[in-house]
């Protein structure tokens, strides 16, 4: 069995993380989307309603589970069994980040990391950048799935 993690915060997640998420899919036996529980930094939802969302725009692809875990990323995978985890770079910024961050991981756990370059529809898009433009009522269609794109909406609206 190959498998693979796919980390982040998805707070929410968008179309550049779903792509990442499908291409993993189609290379690996199992995926899982393992969602950061970060008390340090304060999110739009919350950890169990960005696991429903992404539990419900990953249906399509059997071989996807979605987890939450926090403390190490290495740790987790050292629990369930994962040796390698797969990042998307959109720029070369992205790269100087996730290099360090990759080698790091391998130091502590030899568990390996996998760049994989984001498609370049979606190379401009963050989490961050979807939330800001939908505060201030831009048009976020097409950038987050439809399903997040109501929720985003209702969310900024209360
Ligand atoms: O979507 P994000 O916020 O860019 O995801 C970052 C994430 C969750 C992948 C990263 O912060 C992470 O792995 N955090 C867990 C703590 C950890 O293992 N840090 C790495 C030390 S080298």
């Amino acid at each position: 069995m190959r498998r693979v993690v796919c980390p982040g915060s998805f707070d929410p997640i968008t179309n550049g993380h779903l792509d990442i998420i499908g291409r993993s899919a189609r290379l690996y036996d199992e995926v899982t989307v393992a969602v950061l529980i970060n008390v340090e930094k304060s999110s739009l939802f919350t950890v169990d309603e960005r696991i429903d969302m992404l539990q419900t725009v990953t249906k399509e692809y059997p071989n996807v589970k979605v987890e939450k875990f926090h403390g190490l990323l290495v740790d987790f995978c050292r629990h369930n069994d994962i040796p390698a985890i797969v990042k998307g770079i959109r720029v070369v910024s992205d790269f100087d980040y996730e290099l360090q961050m990759a080698q790091l991981n391998y130091r502590l756990s030899g568990v390996e990391t996998l760049f994989m370059p984001t498609n370049p529809e979606y190379s401009f898009l963050s989490s961050s950048r979807v939330k800001e433009i939908a505060r201030y009522g831009g048009d976020v269609s097409g950038l987050v799935p439809d399903l997040v794109h109501t929720l985003l909406v209702e969310r900024l609206r209360s």
